[in-house]
C-alpha cells in the first residue's frame, strides 16, 4: 500500500513544500491546517502535478480536531505512517524583548508549537503502531542552538520540541515508531514574516559555511529520508539543516 503522512501546517511555507515533495514521493498526503482555502491549493497543486491529497481543517492545539485529523487519514486513505509536525505559530511573530512579550502571546506559542506537536502525536500514535515503519518528524528550529534574540516563546517552544522528541522516542521504539527532528536555519518561503526581512536573509547566508538563502527545498530530503526505511535504525535525533551556520 502507498504510504500516507499527515503534514500539519501544509498550506504554505516549508509545510506545504514537504507536502508536495512527499506526494511527488508517491505518498498519499493529508495536508491539516487551520487555514482551509490555502490547504485545499496545495491539494490541487499536488493533484494538477498527478499526486494524491486530501485538505483537512485542524487547529492542532485542539485535542478534538488532532483526532478529527487522524481520523480524516483513515478515513480517506485507510492508514498513517507519517506524521510531519510543521505547524506552528510563527511567521505571524513581532520580535520583542521578552519583558514586552503579552502573556496571551506566550500562551498561544505554547499551545501551537508544544501542545499541539504532543496532540498530534498523541491522536496518532494507535494508527502509526499499525505502520510497518512509522515515522514522526517533528520540528525545532536552529534557533534553539544559536538563542535568538526577541523571540524567547518561540525558542522556548523550539526547545521543547527536542526534548518531545527524545521522550517520545524512548517510548515508542518498541512500537516500531520513529520519531526524529529537524532544526532548520531561517528559512525562505513565499511568505512574509514579521519577524524577517530580505535584508536580514542576505546578512544570514553570510554567516553559513553554504553561504547563501536556505529555502524549503533544502529540508525536504531531510524529512523524505527520516520518513523511509533507510533512516528505520535513527530515532530520538536532532538534525540541524541550515548550510552549515551552526555547527555542533
Ligand atoms: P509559516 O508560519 O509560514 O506556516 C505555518 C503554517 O502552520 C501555516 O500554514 C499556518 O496556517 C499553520 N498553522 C498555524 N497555526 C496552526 C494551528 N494551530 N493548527 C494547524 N495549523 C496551523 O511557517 P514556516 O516558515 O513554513 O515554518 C514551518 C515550520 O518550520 C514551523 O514549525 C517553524 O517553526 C519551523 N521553522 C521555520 C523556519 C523558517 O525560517 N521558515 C526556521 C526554523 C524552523
Amino acid at each position: 500500500m502507498t504510504r500516507v503522512v499527515i503534514v500539519t501546517g501544509g498550506a504554505q511555507g516549508i509545510g506545504r513544500a514537504f507536502a508536495r515533495r512527499f506526494a511527488a514521493d508517491g505518498y498519499r498526503v493529508v495536508v491539516a491546517d487551520t487555514n482551509a482555502a490555502k490547504a485545499r491549493d496545495v491539494v490541487a497543486e499536488i493533484a494538477d502535478a498527478g499526486g494524491v491529497a486530501s485538505a483537512v481543517v485542524a487547529d492542532v492545539s485542539s485535542e478534538a480536531d488532532c483526532t478529527q485529523m487522524v481520523a480524516h487519514a483513515i478515513a480517506t486513505f485507510g492508514q498513517l505512517d507519517v506524521l510531519i509536525n510543521n505547524a506552528a505559530f510563527f511567521s505571524g511573530i513581532v520580535r520583542k524583548p521578552f519583558w514586552e512579550i503579552d502573556a496571551g502571546e506566550w500562551d498561544r506559542v505554547m499551545a501551537v508549537n508544544v501542545r499541539g506537536t504532543w496532540l498530534a502525536m498523541k491522536a496518532a500514535v494507535p494508527a502509526l503502531r499499525a505502520s510497518a515503519n512509522g515515522s514522526i518528524i517533528n520540528m525545532s528550529s536552529n534557533t534553539f542552538l544559536s538563542g535568538r534574540a526577541g523571540f524567547l516563546h518561540y525558542v522556548t517552544s523550539k526547545g521543547a520540541i527536542v526534548g518531545i522528541t527524545r521522550a517520545a522516542a524512548r517510548e515508542l521504539g518498541a512500537a516500531g515508531v520513529r520519531v526524529n527532528c529537524i532544526l532548520p536555519g531561517s528559512t525562505t518561503t513565499e511568505v512574509t514574516r514579521a519577524s524577517d526581512d530580505p535584508e536580514r536573509a542576505r546578512e544570514l547566508a553570510k554567516q553559513r559555511a553554504i553561504a547563501r538563502e536556505q529555502t524549503p527545498a533544502d529540508l525536504v530530503g531531510t524529512a523524505a529520508f527520516l520518513a523511509s526505511d533507510d533512516a528505520r535504525y535513527i530515532t530520538g535525533q536532532s538534525f540541524t539543516v541550515d548550510g552549515g551556520t551552526i555547527l555542533h
